[in-house]
């Protein structure tokens, strides 16, 4: 039989990497705790229905598809968001708002795969529901905010828009919803072309590129660009003034570099206010993204219900970390084998073996009947910073040889102080 292969798009995660993984997911958890998001656990699998309903032609079109044995049209879940609105319309309909979730996990799109590119891939994710106020989406760019600074990231920059802005502009001069989300899902690709030839009117085709050429550093400044230019778009100027208010709030409390772009679209269908991604500049690719929502939880059957979310792609910001080799593992633990030297030894090692993790040591113990030459040469391969020997003549006295495996030095020690010396 040939060996196998994982499937298209998707990745085993071994040794370093996943230790990567697992940092960056530990301090996703940490800093929702920080921020008081409880964590929930839904299916990999839903209806297709939730999951196509607001998401847009982009995730519709690369969504992992299939009948189930009952004959029920189900999907791999492409992002978390779905999901979450749908649990603010059952389990959690009830919960004094605002409700705010944390969840981590794979996802799946039928993406083309490159690199930062997958077809399973982590995210970590925020949902904040049931406030429709600046202070809300202020919050969830200091989460993201946040995070990056907890990973010891350097140099990334927020691009911030509102969505309403564009749309605005779009449906003052008449362009229908289908048109205007067939326009942002090109905007967001960044085919500004294809996207200008869907608009009829000339005058809002020169809105639009007006619009992207509108840019900057300096929020205050970028923000009376743009209301100057949509002066005349009642529902873009309002739009311009609620994402002012939320770049004042996130300016204000914390030094967050950003750029604001009003032309700036993203893939999905259901954002209503302010949008943002986030970049670094070794990486032509968002590490995160997300916004505000104010109309999916009510078009799943619940009540009205604004919301703002985001997610991060851990696969894109652990590469990000790797390429500015600022992964912050967590603290090297000191790693210790405990070697019997006969077979009778065995049971007294074991239970030297359990005090020294009861006292928090990373303890691997021999389970290959190696002679002790074997074994010593096999801790020093695989990086174990001490050998505890166990041998009879020692352990008459309570003590066993200690052996630092970096500078090959041994010495004797009693046995009730040997976590004390190995963590010293
Ligand atoms: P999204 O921008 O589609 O937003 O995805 C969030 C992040 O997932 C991206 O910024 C990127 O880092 C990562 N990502 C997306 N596609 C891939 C891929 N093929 N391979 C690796 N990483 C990828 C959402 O998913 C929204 N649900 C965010 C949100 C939450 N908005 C409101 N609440």
């Amino acid at each position: 039989m040939p060996a196998f292969q994982t499937v298209r798009g998707m990745r085993d995660l071994i040794g370093e990497e996943a230790q990567i993984f697992i940092t960056v997911i530990s301090k996703a958890r940490e800093t929702s705790s920080l921020y008081g998001y409880k964590e929930v656990i839904t299916p990999h699998v839903e209806p297709l229905e939730l999951l196509s309903a607001k998401s847009g032609e982009e995730i519709r079109q690369r969504m992992f598809i299939f009948k189930d044995l009952g004959d029920r049209q189900v999907a791999l879940r492409p992002e978390f968001t779905a999901s979450i609105a749908r649990l603010a319309t059952t389990a959690l309909k009830n919960e004094p708002k605002p409700l705010r979730i944390f969840s981590v996990g794979t996802v799946y799109r039928y993406d083309e795969p490159q690199r930062g590119r997958y077809r399973e891939f982590w995210q970590s994710n925020y949902e904040l529901m049931g406030s429709a106020k600046p202070e809300a989406d202020a919050e969830i760019v200091l989460i993201t905010n946040s995070l990056m600074q907890s990973l010891g990231l350097q140099g990334y920059a927020f691009k911030i828009g509102h969505i309403g802005v564009i749309r605005g502009i779009l449906s003052q001069d008449g362009v229908d919803e289908k048109t205007q989300n067939a326009v942002l899902q090109r905007m967001d690709k960044k085919e500004y072309d294809a996207a200008l030839k869907l608009v009829e009117s000339e005058k809002c085709r020169a809105m639009l590129e007006g619009l992207l050429e509108i840019k900057g550093k300096d929020w205050q400044d970028t923000v009376k660009q743009i209301q100057s230019y949509v002066a005349s778009y009642e529902k873009a100027k309002v739009a311009t003034e609620n994402l002012a208010e939320v770049l004042k709030l996130i300016a204000e409390s914390a030094n967050i570099p950003m750029t604001v772009e009003p032309a700036f679209a993203r893939g999905l269908e259901y954002y209503t206010g302010m949008i943002f991604e986030i970049y670094i500049p070794q990486l032509d690719l968002a590490l995160g993204g997300g916004g505000r929502y104010d109309k999916l939880i009510e078009a799943f059957g619940g009540g009205p219900t604004p919301a703002v979310g985001c997610a991060h792609g851990v696969d894109r910001v652990a590469i990000a970390l790797q390429t500015q080799k600022t992964a912050r593992s967590s603290q090297k633990e000191k790693k210790v084998a405990v070697l019997p030297i006969t077979e009778n030894m065995k049971s007294e090692a074991l239970k030297i073996a359990q005090q020294l993790r009861a006292a928090g040591l990373t303890v691997e113990f021999e389970v290959m009947g190696r002679k002790m030459a074997k074994a010593l040469e096999d801790a020093d391969k695989r990086k174990v910073d001490f050998a505890v020997i166990v041998g009879e003549r020692e352990l008459k006295d309570g003590a066993v040889v200690l052996k630092d495996l970096a500078n090959r030095q041994q010495s004797t020690v009693p046995i009730d102080k040997l976590a004390e010396k190995i963590k010293s």
